[in-house]
């Protein structure tokens, strides 16, 4: 998809943060979007947004409220979407979110809801949407992380949900090239967003020291990464360059980002220690 002028874009997540930078760049481009969030006086806040970057008077925007990890509410809101703008180009699940602690802290119910919502999220919108899309080709991109492909400290049921992200990705990747639909993968580093805001109130000390040498995007660059990877048809899209490092050293130097990592862990418990 080299082109997003006309062209229809659904975005889980589209009321802040990455999804809602996607969203009003995709309306700067010319696109008919729609944005699905839980809580609809923020969607109210960035329809606003979105819809002052309207570049045609025939472009349409909408929001809807539900909840990603609920099939039913999925298939109804989706079900009205479709009814309402037509069948998406494009597809992009950005709902999620990160609450990082040491496992033993993590109750059960965190671990359901973290899965529920990054990994059952993203497959309920594309189970109610593949079908629809299936006749006619466009393109899905789904967000995982950089802890989607580095199980970083502090992050066990995140990165559980968000490899599966990746590895479903890859999958489907596979078995929709025969029907015109692309997709990708989106690992977004560090972002400030309303949600990183969020993430930091439980970080470790450990976590903090494994990823304080990454720079913090803004959501305005991952969005713009994200469109510049879907032009080009890319399964991985890694918005920076430190990002795309990290990447790298993992698939052929494992063991060297486990002890680079490893050491980062063991210096932050000794400090620590030491200011007990
Ligand atoms: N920011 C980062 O550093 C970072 C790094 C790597 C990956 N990511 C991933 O990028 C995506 C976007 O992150 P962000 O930082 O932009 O998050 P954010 O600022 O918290 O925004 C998350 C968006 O998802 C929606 N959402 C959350 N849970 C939902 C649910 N159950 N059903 C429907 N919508 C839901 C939120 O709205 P409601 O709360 O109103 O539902 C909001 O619109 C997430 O998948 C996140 O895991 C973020």
């Amino acid at each position: 998809m080299k082109d997003f002028n006309n062209k229809t874009a659904f975005i889980t997540g589209g009321s802040q943060g990455i999804g809602l930078g996607t969203a009003k760049l995709l309306a700067q481009k010319g696109a008919t979007v729609a944005i699905f969030a839980r809580r609809k006086p923020v969607l109210d806040e960035a329809l606003k947004k979105i819809e002052a970057g309207r570049t045609r008077p025939d472009q349409k925007f909408a929001a809807y409220s539900l909840d990603v990890s609920n099939e039913k509410e999925v298939n109804d809101m989706l079900g009205k979407a479709v009814s309402d703008l037509g069948v998406p180009d494009i597809l992009i699940n950005c709902a999620g979110r990160a609450r990082p602690d040491y496992f033993g802290n993590i109750p059960y119910t965190q671990f359901d809801e973290t899965i529920k919502i990054d990994l059952y999220g993203t497959w309920n919108t594309c189970s109610f949407l593949l079908p629809l899309m299936k006749k006619r080709g466009g393109y899905i991109v789904n967000t995982s992380s950089i802890v989607g492909f580095i199980g970083i400290f502090g992050y066990t049921d995140y990165a559980a949900a968000k490899f599966g992200v990746l590895g479903f990705s890859e999958a489907l990747r596979s078995e929709l090239k025969q029907y015109n639909i692309g997709v990708s993968v989106l690992c977004p580093p560090d972002t400030d967003t309303p949600g990183f805001v969020e993430e930091n109130k439980t970080k470790p000390p450990e976590t903090k020291a494994v990823s304080a040498a990454a720079n913090i995007l803004k959501p305005e660059a991952v969005a713009a990464a994200l469109l510049k990877g879907v032009a080009k048809g890319d399964f991985i899209i890694i918005p920076s360059t430190d990002g795309k490092f990290t990447w790298i050293m993992k698939r052929w130097f494992p063991w060297l980002v486990d002890m680079v990592t490893d050491s980062q862990v063991r210096h932050t418990q000794k400090k620590m220690a030491s200011a007990k």
